[in-house]
């Protein structure tokens, strides 16, 4: 007993050792964490319940036979985060890369099944070469075992990647489809291929940082969502952010009590529409002025950042806000922030999280190189989301809302719960400007013809009461009401119950 007691310690300390302290050390050296501890940052102290320790390869190729290290690459298991039930795997980089073997893959579809079972989230501390070249195709069948759970999964239990490493070819794909991607600045990249091979093809020199790095994935492409300084910020601002969501698609998120009463009147909200209507402001403000203790998580804060989208408590329950951002291409829909925002009110949706949309729009940008990048494909995704949710959906709209963009933003006809507009809201199929050039077309042979017929033209149409005669908007509140209003709204929708007709699934416009 005492001699496997002995073994069983030595054997513990090998896997623990992953790749040996010289790797540990080079990781350490590249401003990086080791696998293990990644995982004590994240999960609650003295959480964390390992599985599969002692799994190893079963590669015999390329002299792999001689070379085994207890673990293969990848640490599972389960914990809390604030007390609540979290799985969670962590590449081990210095073990083969961080390399994807067959074994490693069993490693991760085991905790996925589980979490499956329990009804718990995923996340995934990536850190990973790929394949492991050794195994060739037993490693690919790995890779597609684990991409088969993350569909499985995907609206069940909330799935979240961060991405700690370099994550090369198929490496990529698993995040991809997991509902949130994170990177750590300066030391994460994800590619399908490498600066190397693109080099060899295309003849394009590119940098790592550019065609992978974490600004490139939060700026550029999209995939991913937030960037972080550091591992130990991405962990922490991560078990902040894992408070915002329930554990899985049966369940409401968690409560979190708060001091910040309902009633909280803003006064300030009251002179944050400009007069001038061509004038921006930043929406961002209403936004924290709303939320519980103006706390306000945002994701994609850098990519199509003319739509905002992120999550918020309301009387300490979360919701998802969408919202135009008039700072930025004056608060148009383009094809990227309509991408943006319904994959975000899909996930609100299958998650039972209310969402709150905040309205100024001035419609969808024109121009042809929106239009031949199909738009009208992209558009209608943001507008299939919101119809297609059947969550409380509150919007409110402050100033614009024109054309086909006001029926897109969560508007009543979309089954919108409750739809309010601010004494400042114009609600109209186009601006004052471009409707007076189209009905008066051949009668504007002065300037002061044309502002005579555009003020007759916003007197008429620029406010909200044509939208509210229609009960197209339930009410016309006074901005400093907004909080108190919105959150009336959510109590009152708290046991809404809606269901979409049976289908196998939808075919959303990809
Ligand atoms: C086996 C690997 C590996 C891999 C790295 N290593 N990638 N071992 N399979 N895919 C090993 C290295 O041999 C080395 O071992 C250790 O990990 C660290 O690697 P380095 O190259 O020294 O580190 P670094 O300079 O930081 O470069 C990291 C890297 C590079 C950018 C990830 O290693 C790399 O380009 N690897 C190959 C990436 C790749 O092509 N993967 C396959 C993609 S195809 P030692 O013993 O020296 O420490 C794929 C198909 C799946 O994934 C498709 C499914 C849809």
């Amino acid at each position: 007993m005492h001699d496997i007691i002995e073994e069983l310690e030595k054997r513990r300390e090998r896997a623990r050792q992953g790749g040996g302290k010289e790797r540990i050390a080079r990781q350490h050296a590249k401003g990086k964490l080791s696998a293990r501890e990644r995982i004590e940052l994240l999960l609650d102290p003295g959480t964390f319940e390992e599985w599969d320790m002692f799994v190893e390869h079963r590669c015999v190729d390329f002299g792999m036979d001689k070379q085994s290290i207890p673990g293969d690459g990848v640490v599972t298991g389960y914990g809390t985060i604030n007390g609540r039930l979290i799985f969670v795997f962590s590449q081990d980089f210095t073990v083969f890369g961080g390399s994807l073997s067959e074994s490693h893959a069993q490693k991760i579809a085991k905790i996925m099944d589980q979490a499956m079972e329990v009804g718990a989230p995923v996340i995934g501390l990536n850190d990973s070469g790929g394949a492991r070249i050794q195994e060739g195709v037993a490693s690919l069948a790995g890779y597609a075992e684990v991409f088969q759970r993350n569909v499985e999964a995907s609206g069940v239990i909330p799935q979240i990647s961060v991405i700690m490493g370099p994550c090369a070819g198929g490496a990529v794909y698993s995040p991809a489809i997991t509902d949130f991607i994170f990177m750590v600045e300066d030391t994460s990249y994800m590619f399908v291929t490498g600066p190397d091979v693109v080099k060899t093809v295309t003849h394009e020199e590119v940098t790592l940082e550019e065609l992978g790095g974490a600004s490139a994935h939060t700026t550029k492409s999209g995939v991913a969502h937030n960037a972080f300084a550091n591992d130990a910020e991405a962990l922490l601002y991560l078990r902040r952010f894992i408070d915002f969501l329930p554990a899985n698609n049966k369940e409401k998120p968690p409560l979190r009590p708060t001091p910040d009463r309902a009633e909280r009147v803003e006064l300030s909200l009251d002179t944050l529409v400009p007069d001038n209507p061509n004038k921006p402001y930043d929406m961002k403000e209403l936004i924290e002025k709303v939320l519980d203790e103006g706390d306000f998580f945002e994701l994609q804060p850098d990519y199509a950042a003319n739509i905002i989208i992120g999550f918020g408590r309301m009387e300490g329950s979360t919701v998802g806000i969408v919202a135009n951002q008039p700072m930025v291409l004056a608060g148009c829909l383009d094809i990227d922030s309509a991408i943006k925002a319904a994959r975000f009110v899909r996930f609100c949706d299958a998650f039972n999280i209310p969402i709150v949309t905040f309205v100024d729009v001035p419609g969808f940008l024109p121009g042809s190189a929106q239009e031949l990048g199909g738009i009208i494909k992209h558009g209608a995704k943001l507008l299939y989301a919101f119809a297609e949710a059947t969550v409380p959906k509150v919007t409110v709209i402050t100033r614009k809302a024109y054309g086909g963009a006001y029926d897109v933003m969560s508007s009543k006809h979309l089954r919108g719960d409750v739809s309010f507009a601010w004494p400042s809201a114009e609600i109209a199929v186009m601006g004052p400007k471009g409707a007076v050039e189209i009905i008066f077309r051949g009668d504007l042979d002065s300037d002061e013809k044309v502002t005579a017929r555009t003020d007759e033209y916003r007197e008429r149409f620029a406010n909200p009461f044509i939208a509210a005669q229609r009960g197209f908007i339930d009410d016309v509140i006074m901005p400093h009401n907004t909080r108190v209003r919105v959150c009336r709204s959510l109590r009152m929708l708290k046991n809404k119950k809606l269901k979409n007709p049976w289908k196998k699934h939808g075919n959303i416009p990809l």
